[in-house]
């Protein structure tokens, strides 16, 4: 907000306009997160089904993450993906991050439904990872996962995003942080919102700390509510959604 504010009184009604297409890029930029939020929610709350040896077709089709993720969506975001319209650059950019998230899990059918295999390796994170990269390519803003503790080195921070980090930590819960700014050459608007550990997190992120998860990695001894780590949002200020 301190951004917006320097930027009015300085230059009067040119920012106005600014303004407003900064609110509105901000504005997608929370439902962008939301989403991924969600969508690994719903990954994280199927991770015993997808883990099940016993079973070969598991269900978990694009159509019933679709569902899922709706009220998921709907649940942490307050918007019906169904009501948006692909005529405006709010509801544009959430149907692309929604269509990112299905093409992902269409794609990863035949690994979701081997039979007579415990780990997959079909996780929250790699979802995540997975829809950002294809989110990007449509779109040209990027949604990602990260964390202080990251134990992909994909997820690791940039500098921007562990200072934030550090901060979100140390602030009280709930609390977010954007900022305009530059990153190479363009202008960028950069959001970020905590990630907290749910019930569905614990088996691999909770006590004890040291043991081997599912994964193979080390726990972390996380309690439920635990800021994980963030989804960083970098879109550019001119940012561009075609619809392909
Ligand atoms: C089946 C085990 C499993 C579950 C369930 C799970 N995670 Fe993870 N998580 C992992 C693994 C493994 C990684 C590291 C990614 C990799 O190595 O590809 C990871 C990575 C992450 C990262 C990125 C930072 C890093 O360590 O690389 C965050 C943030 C995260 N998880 C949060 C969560 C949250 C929040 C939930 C619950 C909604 C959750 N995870 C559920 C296994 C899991």
């Amino acid at each position: 907000m301190k951004i917006f504010m320097t930027l009015m009184t300085a230059v009067g009604l040119i920012f106005i306009g600014h303004a407003a297409a900064e609110e509105k890029l901000q504005s997608i930029a929370v439902a962008l997160a939301d989403y991924l939020t969600a969508g690994r929610a719903v990954v994280a709350d199927n991770q015993l089904l997808i883990n099940d040896p016993s079973k070969g077709d598991k269900g978990f089709t694009p159509e019933a993450y679709e569902e899922q993720v709706n009220v998921e969506f709907r649940k942490r975001a307050g918007i019906d993906i169904k009501s948006l319209s692909p005529a405006d650059d709010f509801g544009r950019s959430i149907i692309a991050i929604h269509d990112s998230a299905r093409e992902v899990v269409a794609e990863a059918q035949p690994q979701i439904n081997e039979p007579g295999k415990e780990f997959k390796g079909f996780i929250p994170a790699v979802f995540g990872k997975k829809v950002g990269d294809r989110f990007y390519r449509k779109s040209g803003i990027t949604v990602k996962q990260t964390s202080l503790k990251f134990r992909g080195e994909y997820n690791k921070p940039d500098d921007f995003e562990a200072e934030v980090l550090r901060k979100l930590e140390s602030s009280g819960k709930g609390n977010t942080y954007y900022e305009e700014t530059r990153f190479g050459e363009l202008r960028v608007l950069r959001y970020v919102v905590p990630l907290y550990i749910e019930q569905s997190c614990l088996p691999c992120h909770g006590d004890p700390a040291g043991e081997m998860d599912i994964t193979g990695k080390k726990k972390e001894g996380y309690k439920e509510g635990d800021m994980r780590g963030a989804i960083s949002v970098i879109a550019p200020i001119k940012c561009v959604l075609d619809s392909n």
